[in-house]
C-alpha cells in the first residue's frame, strides 16, 4: 500500500530524494581528481558538523566498525579504560575494549539513568593507571543522553586521559562541539542524525589522540595513520563505498544549508512534542527526565497491549515504522527515532499512527490527546 514508509526507528532513518539521487552518479576512480574534490568537500563539511579543527575521516563500515577502529588505534592489551555501562551499546563498547585486550573498569549504571561526571571522577581517582575513558554519549537502547559529557571532558583533560566518544545516534541531532568538550576521538555513523544511508562511519581524531595512536600497534584495515597519510593526498587507503561518499556529501551539504544550530533546535522541538504526546497518552518515558534523549524517544509499553501488534498496525495501516525496546527491554518498550528528517509532519504522523494502533489494541485514553499535546509544541 505504501511506496515509501516513514522510518521512525533509531536508525537507519529516512533519507531525502536528493541524497538518494546522489548515489546514482556515474562511478569515479578513487585515485582521480574528481575523488579528491569529493574528499575535500567531505572533510570540510565533516569538520563543520563535528565542530572541530582536528582531522576527520569517513570509513566504509557501520558505526560498530568506527567504534572498533577507535579502540583498535588507541588501546593496547593491558590498558585500563573506564567505560560507563548503561545499556546495550555501552556494553558493546566495553566488549570492544575487552576483545582488544584492554582492562575495562566498568561503571554499571542503572538503565534509564546516565553516568555522572562525579562517578567518572571517582573511578579516575580510585584506579591509578587509567589510559582512557570511553563514553556512549547517547545510549540508543534506553533513550538516555549523557548530559554531563562536557564535565567528563574536563576530567579527561585534567588527568591527561584519552576521551573516546560513541556519538553514533546523536551527532548532527544535538549539541556536540567536539573540540570545546575535549573529545579526542568522536565516532558517528551515516544512517542516523545525518540522514544518509547506512554503511559509513565518521570520526574525528585530536592531536592528543594522534600522539597515542602513533605508539600503538594498529590493525591493518583500520590503521588510522594510513588514513592520515592517504588523507594528505585526499584519498583513502582502500576502495571506499563511493556511492555512499556521494550521498554523505549531499547529506552534509544539506546540514550546512539548514545550519547546525537550526537542525539541533528542530530535533529538540520534535523530541519535546514526542515526550508531550507520550505523557498525554498516559505513557511513561523510560529515562529519567534530565537524561532524556532528543534523538531517541524511549517509553514503556502499556500493560495489556502487544508490542509487536502495535508496531504491525502502525506499519501496515499507517506506513509508520517504529522500534521495540532493545536487549532486555525488547518487549516492554517502544523507541522512536527523532533523527535527521524529522519535523512537525513526521512527528504528528507518527503520533497519529501510535494513537490509533494503541486504540485498536484496546488501550484506553482520550483520543487525540497525544496529537493535541504535540501540536502545542509547534505553535
Ligand atoms: C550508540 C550506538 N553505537 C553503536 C551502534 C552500532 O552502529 P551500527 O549498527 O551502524 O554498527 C549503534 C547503532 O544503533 C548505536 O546506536
Amino acid at each position: 500500500m505504501f511506496d515509501k514508509k516513514l522510518i521512525m526507528i533509531p536508525g537507519p532513518t529516512n533519507v531525502s530524494d536528493r541524497v538518494m539521487r546522489a548515489m546514482i552518479k556515474p562511478m569515479i576512480d578513487h585515485r582521480s581528481p574528481e575523488f579528491k574534490a569529493l574528499y575535500e568537500s567531505l572533510t570540510e563539511n565533516m569538520k563543520y558538523v563535528f565542530q572541530t579543527e582536528s582531522d576527520v575521516y569517513a570509513l566504509t563500515v557501520s558505526g560498530t566498525g568506527g567504534v572498533e577502529c577507535a579502540v583498535g588505534n588507541s588501546i593496547t592489551p593491558g590498558d585500563k579504560v573506564i567505560v560507563p555501562v548503561f545499556g546495550l551499546f555501552s556494553e558493546r563498547a566495553s566488549e570492544a575494549v575487552v576483545r582488544r585486550g584492554g582492562r575495562v573498569v566498568k561503571l554499571q549504571i542503572t538503565w534509564g539513568t546516565a553516568p555522572t561526571a562525579d562517578q567518572v571522577a571517582e573511578a579516575v581517582q580510585k584506579e591509578k593507571d587509567v589510559k582512557a575513558i570511553l563514553v556512549v554519549y547517547n545510549e540508543t537502547s534506553s533513550g538516555v543522553t549523557v548530559r554531563e559529557l562536557p564535565e567528563i571532558g574536563r576530567i579527561a583533560a585534567e588527568n591527561n586521559l584519552l576521551l573516546v566518544v560513541d556519538a553514533v545516534s546523536i551527532l548532527g541531532g544535538d549539541e556536540l562541539p567536539v573540540d570545546k568538550w575535549g573529545i579526542d576521538i568522536c565516532v558517528t555513523a551515516s544512517q542516523k542524525c545525518l540522514a544518509c544511508p547506512p554503511g559509513l562511519s565518521l570520526f574525528s581524531v585530536s592531536q592528543k589522540a594522534w600522539e597515542i595512536i602513533e605508539k600503538v600497534e594498529k590493525p591493518f584495515y583500520f590503521d588510522m595513520t594510513e588514513m592520515r597519510e592517504f588523507g594528505k593526498k585526499k584519498e583513502t587507503p582502500f576502495t571506499p563505498a563511493i556511492p555512499l561518499f556521494f550521498a554523505l556529501d549531499e547529506a552534509l551539504k544539506m546540514i550546512r544549508e539548514e545550519g547546525l544550530e537550526n537542525r539541533i533546535r528542530r530535533h529538540r522541538v520534535c523530541s519535546e512534542a514526542f515526550y508531550a504526546a507520550v505523557e498525554a497518552l498516559g505513557l511513561k518515558p523510560f529515562p529519567e527526565k534530565k537524561s532524556r534523549s532528543n534523538t531517541v524517544i524511549a517509553f514503556n509499553k502499556p500493560d495489556g497491549v502487544d508490542n509487536a501488534q502495535v508496531r504491525r498496525i502502525m506499519d501496515e495501516q499507517y506506513g509508520v515504522v517504529i522500534s521495540p525496546g532493545a536487549g532486555k527491554l525488547k518487549d516492554t518498550m517502544f523507541r522512536i527515532g527523532c533523527m535527521g528528517i524529522v519535523s512537525e509532519t513526521e512527528t504528528l504522523l507518527t503520533i497519529n499512527a501510535l494513537e490509533n494502533a494503541l486504540a485498536k489494541q484496546g488501550y484506553k485514553f482520550r483520543k487525540g490527546a497525544g496529537l493535541e499535546a504535540a501540536r502545542r509544541m509547534f505553535c
